[in-house]
C-alpha cells in the first residue's frame, strides 16, 4: 500500500519545507532589493496568493487523486502523451538538484568560515567557490545529509525530519530578525521595504515576480504531485495550500526583514544581487556586537532551509523509480543521489577550474539554472496547469472537498485560472525567458 503521512499537518510540513529554501532567504531578499523594494513585494504576494495558489492547488489535487507520482499520475488522469510532463519534472529534478546542492554546499561552508571568522574578508568568497576540492566535499556532505533523509522514507524521514528542522528555522529567523530590527538604523531597511514606489514597477519586474513566485513554492516539477499522493481524501484541499503558500511567504518577508535593514543600519548597498548574503551579509555580521554567533545561527539557518527542499527534489526522482519500476526506496534514493552528486561536481568547479568551459556562452553552473528555470520548469507548469483545467477537469474538481463531497463555489475560478490565466503567463515567462 501506498505510504501516507502520519499527521493531518504531514503534506503542510513537508510542503512548506520544500517551498521554503534558498530561493526565500538567498534569492527573495536580494530580487526585492534590486527591483524597488515594496512594489515588487505587493506584486509577489499579490502573484502568490492568486496565480502560485491555483497551482499548487492543481498539483496537489493531481497527486491525491492517483495516488501516484507524476509520472503515472498523468497516465491514470488520461494517457495519451501526457506522461511526458511527468518525465520533464523528473528530468528537471536532475537538473535542479545538482546545482542547488553546490550552493547548499557553500552554506555549509559558511557556517564553518562565520565559526572560524574568515567569513568577511575581503575576495574570501571568490576564493572559497573557486577552491573545487573545498566546494565538492561541502557538495558531497550536503547531498549525504539530502539521501539520508530520503532513503529513510516519507514518514520517518522526510516527515519527522522536516517537522524538526522547519521548526528549528522559524525559530532562528524570528531571532535574528529581532536582533536585526534592534539595531540603529534599521528603520531605513523597513521604510524601503514597506514604501511601494510604483513608478519603478516596468514589465521586468511583474516578470521577475512571477517567475519567483513559481519557484519560491516548487511548482513546475511535480514536487506537490508527489507530496499529494501521500494524502488521504479526508480533508478538503485549499485550507493546506493557504497553509503552505502563508509560510513561504511569510518566511520570505521574515528574511526580507532581517537582511535589507541589516544591510540599510550599516549603509551598505541592498542592490548587491545574489552576492549580497555571502559578501554583504557577512560584512554585517562582523560590524555588528555579537555578530559571530548570529552569522554561525544565520547561516545553519540557510542550510536547514535548503535542505528541506533539496530532500523534495530526490524524493521526486525517487518516488517515480519506485513506482514505475517497483523499486526499493533504499538503493533507489542513494543511486539516484550519487548519480546527481556527479552531475554536481563541474556545477561546483564553474567557479574554478572549469570556469572556461562553456556550452551556449554559460557554465554549467549557468547553464543548469537557465535549463530549469527558464525552460523546464515553466514548461513542466504549462503542461499540469492545461492539464488540469482542460482535460482532467471533472476528475481533478471531485478533489477539492475530498471525502466530504460537493464542488465549492469557487472552482469555476480556479479553473479559470488552471485553464487560461496561468498558461498564457507562463508562455510569457518562456518567451521572456528565453528572449531576454
Ligand atoms: N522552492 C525552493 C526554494 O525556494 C526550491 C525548490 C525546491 C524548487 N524544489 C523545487 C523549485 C521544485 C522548483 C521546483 O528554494
Amino acid at each position: 500500500m501506498r505510504a501516507h503521512w502520519r499527521t493531518r499537518t504531514g503534506f503542510i510540513i513537508a510542503a512548506a519545507g520544500s517551498a521554503v529554501g534558498l530561493g526565500n532567504i538567498w534569492r527573495f531578499p536580494y530580487m526585492a532589493g534590486e527591483n524597488g523594494g515594496a512594489a515588487f513585494i505587493l506584486i509577489y504576494l499579490a502573484l502568490i496568493f492568486t496565480l502560485g495558489f491555483s497551482v499548487l492547488m492543481a498539483e496537489q489535487a493531481m497527486g491525491r487523486a492517483s495516488q501516484h507520482s507524476p509520472v503515472r499520475a498523468f497516465r491514470s488522469l488520461k494517457g495519451g502523451f501526457w506522461p511526458v510532463f511527468g518525465m520533464i519534472g523528473v528530468l528537471t529534478a536532475f537538473v535542479i538538484l545538482p546545482f542547488y546542492s553546490v550552493v547548499g554546499g557553500w552554506t555549509l561552508g559558511y557556517i564553518w568560515k562565520s565559526i572560524e571568522g574568515v567569513a568577511r574578508e575581503k575576495g574570501a568568497f571568490g576564493a572559497f567557490i573557486s577552491d573545487g576540492g573545498l566546494t565538492i566535499l561541502f557538495h558531497a556532505i550536503f547531498m549525504a545529509m539530502t539521501i539520508w533523509i530520503v532513503h529513510s522514507g516519507v514518514r520517518n524521514g522526510i516527515e519527522k525530519w522536516t517537522r524538526v528542522l522547519l521548526t528549528l528555522l522559524l525559530v532562528l529567523l524570528i531571532l535574528l530578525a529581532i536582533r536585526v530590527l534592534l539595531l540603529p538604523g534599521a528603520e531605513k531597511g523597513i521604510e524601503f521595504f514597506f514604501s511601494p514606489d510604483f513608478s519603478k514597477v516596468t514589465e521586468d519586474t511583474i516578470h521577475a515576480a512571477l517567475s519567483q513566485a513559481f519557484f519560491s513554492l516548487s511548482l513546475g516539477m511535480g514536487v506537490m504531485i508527489t507530496y499529494g499522493s501521500y494524502m488521504s481524501r479526508e480533508k478538503p484541499l485549499a485550507g493546506d495550500a493557504a497553509w503552505v503558500v502563508g509560510l513561504d511567504s511569510m518566511v520570505a518577508i521574515l528574511a526580507g526583514l532581517v537582511i535589507l535593514p541589516a544591510v540599510f543600519a550599516f549603509g551598505l548597498d541592498p542592490k548587491a544581487g545574489p552576492s549580497l548574503t555571502f559578501i554583504t551579509l557577512p560584512e554585517v555580521f562582523a560590524q555588528m556586537p555579537g555578530g559571530k554567533i548570529f552569522g554561525v545561527l544565520f547561516f545553519l539557518m540557510l542550510t536547514v532551509a535548503a535542505l528541506t527542499s533539496s530532500i523534495s527534489l530526490l524524493e521526486v526522482v525517487t518516488a517515480h523509480l519506485e513506482d514505475e519500476y517497483q523499486l526499493s526506496r533504499v538503493p533507489t534514493s542513494i543511486g539516484a543521489g550519487l548519480l546527481m552528486f556527479l552531475l554536481g561536481i563541474p556545477c561546483a568547479l564553474s567557479f574554478g577550474a572549469m570556469a572556461d568551459v562553456t556550452l551556449f556562452g554559460m557554465t554549467f553552473f549557468d547553464l543548469m539554472d537557465y535549463l530549469s528555470g527558464k525552460i523546464l520548469l515553466p514548461l513542466g507548469a504549462m503542461g499540469i496547469t492545461f492539464f488540469v483545467g482542460w482535460v482532467a477537469w471533472s476528475r481533478v474538481v471531485q478533489e477539492l472537498n475530498g471525502e466530504q463531497g460537493g464542488i465549492p463555489g469557487w472552482a469555476s475560478l480556479w479553473r479559470l485560472m488552471c485553464a487560461v490565466i496561468a498558461p498564457l503567463l507562463i508562455l510569457w515567462i518562456m518567451f521572456e525567458g528565453i528572449a531576454g
